[in-house]
Order: C-alpha cells, then structure tokens, then sequence
C-alpha cells in the first residue's frame, strides 16, 4: 500500500504520538489532501484494525452502536444485539474512524461525548451495557474546510480533539506521490503538470475554480489520464467537465493554453 507522505514528517509522527497517548485527533483538511490516506497509514504504523463512520444527516445512533434483531438458535427465536463500529471498536481495542464528522447532525455525536473524553465509557441505550473502551482504542475524526455547506464542528465536540491541520503537499514529495501512485513516468510532463496544479490551487485560493479542481486527486487522475492520451483531452475529463459553472470551466481553459 502506499503510504501518507509530507515533507513536515512532525504530522505523521505527532499523529503516532498522540494516538498512543489515547487522544482523539481530529484532521482538518480540503478534500483530497489526504485525511483518509493518513488514517490509513495510521493503522498500518499502529497494526491495529480499523472501524469507520461515514457521518451524513442520516447517521443515527443505530448506525453508531448497532441494533437489536431476532435470531433463531436451535428453533428458538431470540432477540439479540449486532454491534455498531464504536461499540466494537471500543470492545475491540481497534481504531475509530470518524469521516466527515461535521456532516452528522448536531443531536447525533453528543452520544460520543464520554467515549471521546477520560471516561472512555458509554452506556448502550439499546442494551442498557456499560462499554468501557479498551486500552488500544483511539479515534481519528476528519472535517473538510472549505468545502460550501459544510457546517462548522459543535463545540463540545471539537474540545475534545486535538488537531492536525492538513494542507495539500507540494514540490518533490508530491512529485514523488505522483510516481508512486499513477501510471505517468515522463518526468517533465508531471513537472508541468504540478505546475498546472499549482496555479489551479491559486486561482481556487483568489476564489476563482472550486477547490475540488485543484485537489490532488484531481491531480493524480490527471496524470493516469495522460499517460493514455493528450493532456488537453485529459484536463477536460478529468477536471474542467466536472465543473458546473462556465467561467470556472473558461479560467481552467486559459491556465491550461498558457502552460501547454
Ligand atoms: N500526502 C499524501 N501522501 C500520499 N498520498 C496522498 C497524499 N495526499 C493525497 N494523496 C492521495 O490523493 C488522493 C486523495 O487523498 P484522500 O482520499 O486521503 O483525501 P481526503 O483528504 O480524505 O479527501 P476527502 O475530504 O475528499 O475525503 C488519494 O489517492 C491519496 O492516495
Ligand atoms: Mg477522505
């Protein structure tokens, strides 16, 4: 697998470091700067399994902590419990992945509250069982900023988390990232196209694309495209036709005919 990589090497190494120390971090990044990537290569670095969340306004508390379901054993019928990924994680000792946690609604994660803080502990209201987190459990929660509609973290959430602040990585690790993960080798069309990406990441900065255009996954479709036909072509698929708005389209047209 490939692994998370940054040229601060204090982010993958702090992230080790407090998840040891059981804090729960929270990562803090655009979309496609890597949140999912480090999580996962948390979990490699810790050998541990890992449970994820996926938040949305439909998560409830059954999807948390599980939910009650009639089986038969033996010709009886009997009522019992299928664990969500908090409860096993925390059974478990495993991680817990909580993706896009500002996304939940705002009455839903307050049910986290004490597994999240030095308690550790929650109390199953489907089951009346008091969980007790094992000693290996550990939460990695991850927000998108700067994505539109995405709401800000309630507070008594976010208190309980400390932060890594996720930027986009640049120059010779992404050059790296680049050749690791795509099929493009030709070294001077991937500089180009960093620099291509680099000036999609200001015009997205001066509010002129949206940040998805100048994501590194973008930027890496991108370059598989090119590796199978002409650039223009692969800019169009792989990022201009995605956007909505025509002088978006138009502004990423004109950086593309100054650079190619
Ligand atoms: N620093 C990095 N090291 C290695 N791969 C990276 C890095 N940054 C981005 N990538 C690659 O870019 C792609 C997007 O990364 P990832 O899915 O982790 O982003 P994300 O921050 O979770 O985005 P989203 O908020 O949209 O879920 C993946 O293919 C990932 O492998
Ligand atoms: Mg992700």
């Amino acid at each position: 697998m490939n692994l998370y990589q940054n040229a601060d090497t204090t982010i993958l190494e702090d992230a080790v470091n407090m998840l040891q120390l059981k804090k729960n971090i929270l990562l803090k990044g655009p979309t496609g700067s890597g949140k999912t990537k480090l999580a996962e290569t948390l979990q490699l670095k810790l050998n541990r399994p890992m449970n994820s969340i996926n938040c949305s306004v439909d998560l409830d508390a059954e999807s948390l902590l599980g939910f009650k379901t009639i089986e038969v054993i033996d010709g009886q019928s009997q009522i019992s419990f299928v664990e969500g990924p908090v409860i096993q994680a925390m059974k478990e000792g495993h991680l817990l992945y909580i993706d896009e946690i500002n996304m939940a609604k705002p009455e839903t994660l307050p049910i986290l509250n004490g597994v999240l803080d030095f308690r550790r502990t929650i109390t199953n209201p489907f089951t009346g069982e008091v969980v007790k987190a094992h000693d290996d459990f550990a939460v990695i929660a991850a927000i998108n900023i700067g994505y539109v509609g995405t709401l800000p973290m309630n507070e008594a959430l976010k208190n309980r988390f400390v932060v890594i602040d996720m930027e986009y990585i640049s120059g010779d690790i992404l050059k790296q990232v680049i050749q690791e993960q795509t099929l493009l080798q030709d070294d001077l069309l991937i500089d180009q196209l960093i620099q291509f990406n680099k000036d999609l990441i200001t015009m997205a900065e001066q509010g002129q694309v949206s940040e998805e255009a100048s994501s590194i996954r973008a930027l890496l479709d991108l370059c598989d495209l090119t590796s199978i036909m002409p650039v223009e072509r692969a800019i169009k698929r792989a990022i201009i036709d995605k956007l909505e708005d025509e002088r978006e389209q138009q502004a990423i047209i004109n950086a593309m005919e100054l650079t190619f």
